[in-house]
């Protein structure tokens, strides 16, 4: 949710912050600027509405000179997207430049009193605010000058500024908003998150909430919210600038589809140790202690996030004999929640960044409950402020639409629903063993999976699917959370409008759209639970005219006889075919959305990391 770099050192600053941009367009895209300073020319400022490619255009045919500057691709809250809104904002008679994520609560009563002191608004953003407050604190000393403006504002903030007096100093601090501090050997950085510089060092600093920051081509250093000053300690991250390039694949959210089968094969190499049998999460070991006493277990997660930990809720609940409940971190945080000690906290993220998933993580380990993380990104603010964590270790999911997070999110629940089924004495060894033997036969399977591509295609080409303005996804047991996840994941990129259901509750309301018009697709796995009655209620559907895709075991010829279309995955254990079943359902997401002609990367209003409410 906006994107921040900034540089200064010895080299032009310009390719570097537009190479920085163009890895952090996942996380807004509708506009984006650069503010870069030489000795002439203090701060010069392009903005552009739109893409990247609008603000590259416009940087080709007048580019800025100079060694170090700030840039930002945008997520609009306040303020439509347009070049006027677009970062970096100016301040005091454009000699300071500002870069802004996040959001200033207070900024009307900021902007009165700014205006009726004279100072004039560029654009409708409530980020403009600070380029005033930082021009009016001025004396001399940038730094210091953004630590006292940032006293009035409230809200969340990653924030980065420079002013024509300082040639080469930046100056910021983050609250609520992620900012990391790259070093490398011809100059300093900073980022929203290590893909801004990944193209240049792999040496990162995080920085804390509360902290501000000055760099220069010398040196860099951080204060911390207690007015303490530390010398940044610069930590190897292991993401590769490779990670971060589509390799080849049209689209990353292909690349990243395509990647599971080695996501999960790395899980379970981490996690699994072969020759017990066992499941060990060595970044846990805080928290372990904790885990015998636990009476309840309670996820929060947004989005995709939140899906994987349905799938959990029944996994967990089954293995441990645990009551769990699943909640959006967005209401959970602001409910009266009963909360203690004997509670575990699991807050599921791919970036670990979400604002309302980190605050939910907050309100749960203040109230005294034990939190564990389970996170895709290292270093990043959850991970940090949880007692334990389970990395997925997936790499960067750079496509907005999760997919690798999401199976890597339900393998690791699956784990540590298992790990914990053991620890209770609720499996035995023997049952943990099948298990896991069930679990790495996974990534062959995905792989099978995936090599149905051309069939998911010709489904999706079907004029049903290509023409329809709605749809519908069912499924029960481990499956209810799938046909919602297959929902988000269409509606997101295809615009198409989708919902999910639980397929026992279509008689209940929802049958009552059902026309040869809608597409539903219809998840039926065989397993000894649920499979006849979801059976059931595909036929009251066709009964009614309804259209069925359905997803099923290979093999299964009678769901294949009452569906339009069918598509098969491997047979499975039913605890573990959400994995499988999100295959054909992203593939099937992919190229509805292509075929419309969408940017399935960057689908409109969305950005993957959601740092503001
Ligand atoms: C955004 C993304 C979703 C993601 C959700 C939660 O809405 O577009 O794909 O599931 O945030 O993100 P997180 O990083 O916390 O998993």
């Amino acid at each position: 949710m906006c994107g921040i770099v900034g540089y200064t050192g010895s080299h032009e600053a310009q390719a570097l912050l537009m190479d920085g941009l163009r890895r952090l367009e996942y996380r807004g895209y509708d506009s984006a600027g650069v503010a870069v300073q030489s000795a002439e020319e203090p701060v010069q400022v392009e903005k552009q509405l739109g893409k990247l490619a609008e603000l590259r255009a416009a940087l080709e045919a007048r580019p800025l000179g100079g060694t170090a500057g700030i840039g930002h691709t945008r997520w609009a809250t306040h303020g439509r997207p347009s070049q006027a809104n677009a970062h970096p904002h100016t301040g005091g008679g454009e000699r300071f430049a500002i870069v802004h994520n996040g959001i200033i609560e207070n900024y009307r009563a900021l902007r009165h009193e700014l205006e009726s002191a004279g100072v004039a608004f560029q654009s409708e953003t409530d980020s403009e605010v600070l380029a005033h407050l930082i021009a009016r604190a001025y004396q001399g000393d940038l730094a210091r000058a953004v630590r006292q403006a940032l006293k009035q504002a409230e809200g969340s903030y990653a924030v980065a500024a420079i002013c024509a007096d300082e040639p080469g100093v930046i100056a910021g601090a983050r609250h609520g908003s992620p900012l990391v501090l790259g070093r490398a050997p011809h100059g300093f950085f900073l980022g929203s998150d290590v893909l801004a510089f990944i193209g240049e060092t792999s040496e990162a600093c995080y920085l804390n909430d509360g902290d501000s920051f000055r760099m220069d081509a010398a040196g860099c250093e951080i204060l911390r919210a207690d007015g303490t000053s530390v010398v940044p300690e610069f930590h190897t991250v292991t993401v590769s600038a490779e990670q971060a390039e589509k390799e080849g694949h049209p689209h990353f959210m292909l690349k990243e589809i395509h990647q599971q089968p080695d996501v999960i094969r790395h899980l379970l190499a981490a996690y699994v140790a072969d020759e017990q049998d066992a499941i060990d999460f060595p970044d846990i070991r805080g928290l372990e202690d904790r885990l015998d006493g636990i009476q309840r277990v309670v996820f929060v997660a947004c989005g995709t996030a939140w899906h994987a930990a349905m799938v959990g809720k029944y996994l967990l609940e089954q293995w441990s004999g645990l009551p769990v409940s699943v909640e959006l971190a967005s209401e959970f945080r602001y409910r009266h929640t009963v909360l203690d000690g004997s509670v575990l906290v699991v807050a599921v993220s791919q970036s670990g960044e979400t604002a309302d998933t980190l605050e939910a993580a907050r309100k749960a380990a203040q109230a005294g409950a034990a939190l564990l993380a389970i996170v895709n990104v290292p270093g990043s603010t959850l991970d940090r402020e949880a007692h334990g964590a389970i990395r997925l270790l997936a790499g960067p999911e750079i496509g907005v639409a999760s997919t690798k997070a999401y199976t890597a999110q339900i393998v690791a629940i699956t784990l540590f629903a298992l790990y914990m089924g053991r620890r209770r004495g609720a499996l035995s060894a023997e049952q943990l063993a099948e298990w896991i033997r069930a679990l790495d036969a996974l990534p062959g399977q995905v792989e099978r999976a995936l090599s149905d591509k051309a069939q998911i295609e010709a489904v999706a080409a079907e004029p049903i699917c290509r023409t329809a303005s709605h749809a519908m996804f069912i499924g029960r047991g481990y499956n209810y959370p799938s046909a919602l996840e297959g929902a988000l994941k269409l509606k997101e990129i295809s615009y198409i409008h989708v919902e999910g259901y639980a397929a026992g509750e279509m008689k209940h309301g929802p049958i009552a759209l059902v026309t040869d018009h809608i597409p539903v697709v219809a998840i039926a796995v065989q397993d000894e639970g649920v499979y006849g009655k979801t059976r059931s209620n595909i036929e009251e559907l066709r009964a009614r005219g309804g259209v069925i895709l359905a997803i099923g075991t290979e093999g299964d010829t009678s769901l294949k006889e009452i569906a339009q279309a069918f598509i098969g995955i491997p047979a499975c254990p039913a605890e573990l075919s959400p994995v499988l079943v999100a295959i054909p359902l992203q593939l099937f997401a992919y190229y509805v959305a292509c075929m419309l002609g969408h940017d399935v990367d960057q689908p409109r209003n969305l950005a993957k990391s959601v740092t503001v409410e």
